[in-house]
């Protein structure tokens, strides 16, 4: 079978966007299907960094189409000024290369308002959220309130629609969380210029998806956030509001379960969090600042450093459990060069007994306290590393030692943020 889901296999920021990047050059066409701009995929090809929070990460290759599907949900202020962008740096030359779902759900200046006052009334106990709306949009869907792309691109019913849920939205806004109300006349017009401009990429994206593939496409899904994020298997209630695992992609994209090949789980060789909520492994010392500082780790959405850790053996084995990977793309290896002793999570030490699994009862998963084998680092610089032979034994072993614990084996290692400093040991539209 010829499809592929790539997604995070931990708490997101794995490296999606350049595992996506590299893959695309083996298929046809790329397709995002869940979250929306709380994602920060990030891909530098020969120097040049690009950050895509919406458009799927396979644009830059010319030719490949990109489906933004039904299940995303879509700032448009965000996705033009993402399209204006890549159009200055002379990408996205023909429109055609780019779909945009007419049923997926649009976020608005309410969305982003009620994220933001929500996290401030909660104080201590706040999310964390990106707040980029993400959570009230999804909550509006579910609601049956909320407003499409095809909505958008019609005037009256946009207007009327916009009308009806500023009256709910502002009496919140104001009277429960004492924030400033939206305008409904500046909105409903900077909305449908917005709307005009999105119309033409409009279309059905689940017909689209499945034609291609009738024909014999390849096609490559793009999951955003983590496994731990997901809304009914993450680490509730600090996880995001969509399903993030390999299922939310195919309801997302209306692609059916069938038709999907391989699931490619993309893992840190160490493991990172933004945001609150539980977090075993999390180092607070000199390493973790090390890893911070050599791994570059600040959210590329919102630039907040993140919280790094040991890798987590029971996370990703979590993650194979709800996603049955094909393989993992272990990224960042290179990251953890001078650490003279690596430590691996292999279970947790809950109230005195040993876990081999998340425990996913909040409380329980806080007092997680991790039990760790260690394993011997290496000093070498890895960047130039091609083949896997290419990397100090050392090196080796951490990895055989993860493919072991987590049974999953390593179908690509990424020495490097550029496109180029990779190690692909398997394709997986060939596996
Ligand atoms: P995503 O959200 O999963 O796409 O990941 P992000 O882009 O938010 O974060 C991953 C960060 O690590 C980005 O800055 C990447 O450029 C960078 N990156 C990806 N792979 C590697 C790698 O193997 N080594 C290093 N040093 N950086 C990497
Ligand atoms: P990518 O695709 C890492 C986290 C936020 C917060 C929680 C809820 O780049 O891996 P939200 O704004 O979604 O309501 O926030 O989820 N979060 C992410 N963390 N990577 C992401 O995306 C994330 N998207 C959301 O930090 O803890
Ligand atoms: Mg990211």
């Amino acid at each position: 079978m010829k499809n592929i889901i790539v997604l995070g296999a931990q708490w997101g920021d794995e490296g999606k966007g350049k595992v996506v990047d590299i893959y695309s050059e083996f298929a046809d066409t790329v397709a995002r299907s869940t979250g929306g701009n709380n994602a920060g995929h990030t891909l530098v090809v020969r120097g040049e960094k690009f950050i895509f929070h919406l458009i799927p990460s396979g644009i830059l290759h010319a030719g490949k189409k990109c489906v933004i599907a039904n299940g995303v949900v879509v700032d448009p202020k965000v996705l033009l000024a993402e399209i204006d962008k890549l159009k200055s740096r002379n990408y996205l030359k023909d429109d055609s290369q780019l779909k945009v779902g007419h049923l997926a759900h649009i976020i608005l200046p309410y969305h982003i308002a009620l994220d933001r006052a929500r996290e401030e009334k909660l104080g201590s106990r706040k999310i964390g959220t990106t707040a980029r709306g993400i959570g009230p949009c999804y909550e509006d869907k579910i609601a049956r309130i909320g407003i499409r792309a095809c909505d958008l691109a019609e005037p009256d019913t946009f207007s009327e629609m916009l009308r009806a849920n500023l009256e709910l939205k502002n009496f919140l806004l104001k009277h429960y969380y004492g924030a400033e109300e939206i305008d409904f006349p500046s909105t409903r017009d900077e909305y449908l210029s917005y709307g005009e401009r999105i119309r033409p990429y409009l279309i059905d994206t689940s017909l689209f998806l499945n034609e291609e593939i009738n024909r014999g496409a390849k096609v490559l899904f793009e999951g955003a956030q983590g496994t731990l994020l997901d809304i009914d298997h993450g680490t509730y209630p600090f996880v995001t509001s969509s399903n993030t695992t390999a299922g939310g992609l195919c309801t997302g994209s209306g692609v059916a379960p069938t038709k999907i090949g391989g699931v490619i789980g993309v893992a840190k060789a160490y493991i990172t969090r933004v945001g609150a909520g539980p977090f075993p492994t999390e180092l607070f010392g000199d390493e973790g600042q090390q890893i911070r500082d050599r791994g570059c780790e600040y959210g590329s959405t919102t630039g907040r450093p993140r919280r790094c850790g040991w890798f987590d053996v029971p996370v990703v084995r979590y993650a194979d459990r709800l996603n049955a990977l094909t393989g993992i793309a272990l990224t960042k290896l290179d990251v953890l060069s001078g650490l003279p002793r690596l430590h691996v999570c292999v279970a947790y030490e809950i109230d005195g007994v040993r876990r081999e699994d998340v425990p996913l009862i909040l409380s329980e998963f806080e007092r997680a306290v991790p039990v760790y084998e260690q394993m011997e680092g290496w000093k070498e610089d890895l960047s130039d590393a091609r083949e896997f032979g290419d990397l100090p034994k050392a090196a080796q072993k951490y990895v055989r030692r993860l493919e072991e614990l987590t049974g999953v084996e390593a179908s690509l290692v990424s020495v490097g943020a550029d496109r180029n400093q990779t190690i692909i040991r398997k394709n997986p539209f060939r596996a």
